[in-house]
Order: C-alpha cells, then sequence, then structure tokens
C-alpha cells in the first residue's frame, strides 16, 4: 500500500541553511496494516506524515502509493483520488479547522468527493464521537478534546483507505482515548499513528517504527519486542528517568509508564 525508499526531507533554517530532518528512511506498510510511528520532539515524525500525506515531496528518495510513484506530477493528475484515499489529522486540530459550524465541518470532505448520503453520515459520526450536542457550534469555541474528535469525525466520515493521525490521543480523556483504541481496532484501514503514550501502543498496532534524535529509523518492528528492548528503548530516548520513593529509600531508574 505504501513504500517509502531512502527518503530525506531538509528545510531551510532563516538564514536559507539545509537542516535535514528525515534521512534514509525506508519502509513497506501492507493494506490494512497499522504502525505506530515514535520518536522524540523534533525526530521527524509529523515531517514525514506530511510526505506520506503529498504537502511536502521528498528531497531524495521515493514514495510509492499503490505501487504509483507520488510527486507533484502524480498529484497534479490524482489529487481527488489521493486525497480521498489518504487522511491526515494534523497534530494541532485547530490547524485543519475552518468552517462556520462543526456540522459544515464535517460534511466539508462530504460535499467535496461527491457524497449523496452527507446528512445521514455527518449524524452517524457525530453519534460515534458524542458531539450531536455541538453540531451547530463554531469548531474554534470547542475545547482542545472537542476538536481533536470533530477533526477525526471529519476524517474518518469519508471511510479513507489510510489514516495517518499525528498524536491523536493527545487532547482526549481517557474514557474517548479508550474508545477510539477501540475503534480504531474495529476499522479495516492503513494507518499510522503518531504517539507519545507509548503505554497505548500495544492497543494502537502491532508494528512499531521509530525515528531517533538523529532523524533515522532506529527501529522497525513488533510494539511487544520494543517493550522488551530496553537499549532501544534509550537510545530513541523513549523512556524517562525521574526520582520517587521505595519507603525510605529514593533513587533513580528508567521508567516506561505514561506520564497521563
Ligand atoms: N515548517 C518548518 N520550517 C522549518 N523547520 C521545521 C518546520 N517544521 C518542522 N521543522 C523542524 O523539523 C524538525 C522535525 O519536526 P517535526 O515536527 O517533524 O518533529 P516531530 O517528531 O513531529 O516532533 P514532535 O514530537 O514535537 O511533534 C524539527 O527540528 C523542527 O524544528
Ligand atoms: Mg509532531
Amino acid at each position: 500500500m505504501i513504500e517509502c525508499k531512502h527518503l530525506s526531507y531538509s528545510y531551510q533554517d532563516f538564514q536559507l541553511n539545509e537542516i535535514e530532518v528525515l534521512k534514509d528512511i525506508s519502509f513497506k506498510i501492507d493494506k490494512d496494516e497499522k504502525v505506530l510511528l515514535l520518536g522524540i520532539n523534533g525526530s521527524g515524525k509529523s515531517t514525514l506524515l506530511k510526505l506520506l500525506n503529498g504537502l511536502l515531496f521528498a528531497k531524495n528518495g521515493e514514495y510509492y502509493f499503490k505501487n504509483e510513484l507520488v510527486n507533484k506530477s502524480y498529484l497534479k493528475a490524482n489529487s481527488k483520488e489521493f486525497r480521498k484515499s489518504v487522511s491526515l489529522g494534523m497534530q494541532d486540530p485547530s490547524s485543519m479547522l475552518f468552517n462556520p459550524s462543526v456540522y459544515d465541518e464535517i460534511a466539508f470532505g462530504l460535499k467535496h468527493f461527491g457524497f449523496d448520503d452527507i446528512d445521514e453520515r455527518v449524524h452517524h459520526y457525530a453519534k460515534k464521537f458524542e458531539i450531536q450536542s455541538i453540531l451547530k457550534s463554531s469548531p474554534l469555541s470547542l475545547s482542545g478534546g472537542q476538536k481533536q474528535k470533530v477533526l477525526l469525525a471529519s476524517l474518518l466520515c469519508v471511510e479513507p483507505e489510510v489514516l495517518l493521525l499525528d498524536e491523536p490521543t493527545a487532547h482526549l480523556d481517557p474514557p474517548t482515548t479508550g474508545w477510539l483504541v477501540e475503534f480504531l481496532d474495529s476499522l479495516n484501514v492503513t494507518a499510522i499513528i503518531s504517539t507519545h503514550n507509548i503505554s497505548l501502543g500495544k492497543e494502537l498496532a502491532k508494528r512499531a517504527i521509530v525515528i531517533g534524535a538523529n532523524h533515522e529509523i532506529i527501529y522497525d518492528g513488533g510494539v511487544q519486542a520494543l517493550l522488551e528492548d530496553m537499549p532501544t528503548l534509550i537510545k530513541a530516548q523513549l523512556v524517562h528517568k525521574h526520582k520517587h520513593n521505595h519507603e525510605e529509600l529514593e533513587h533513580k531508574h528508567y521508567h516506561l509508564h505514561s506520564w497521563v
């Protein structure tokens, strides 16, 4: 479904120096496979998801979607089909919400892609995310978690083949997080999900790709095997040390548990 071959990407800094933020990224993802994308702040996760969504183009290397090379000319010719198939939920939901009401926000993609059961789908997904009572509200007036739910409803209602979710649980409360994890598990969809909440890892996917601080892939394999691989977790800085007490004894050691 998705194949990246030796992708690299760099941004320009204010002095127009090229700063490489993804290096030699290669992987293949099968149809309906779900993959966790892990790495510390600034490692390049969001940049990679934007490349896979055709919002950025690699400086070197190739990205294939369904065996087609995705470049500017491919997107020019196949923009609608590609955008319907590959949906990105960005890290900051506010940056993606621009319609006057939640109803319009969810209906937007459905109208754009020519669905004929728009009203039914809006209500169906609003019910799933328990946002029926705010359908008339302005998306900008909502809480962080409500915005996240509206964004997810607007992405899922067009039933994309590939879901790229950038920290989808960051603003969600525990019940909604639990619900989303189960919901994603029930969907037959190819998904790449970035998260800092590694404790959700096994629930979200069987496979993890870890980008290191060096912006290269430093692990691609099973989530369970990763959780048992302390040297890789330390290298990826996916574990943290903090002080805590065992009765009289105060000490520090590595922890995998989430802070939330
Ligand atoms: N538009 C931009 N212009 C210049 N540099 C950028 C831009 N976007 C991201 N960067 C830089 O690219 C690097 C990778 O950023 P990216 O957002 O992909 O990281 P991330 O892994 O998603 O981090 P986080 O966990 O904080 O979301 C960072 O050093 C960041 O400063
Ligand atoms: Mg990010």
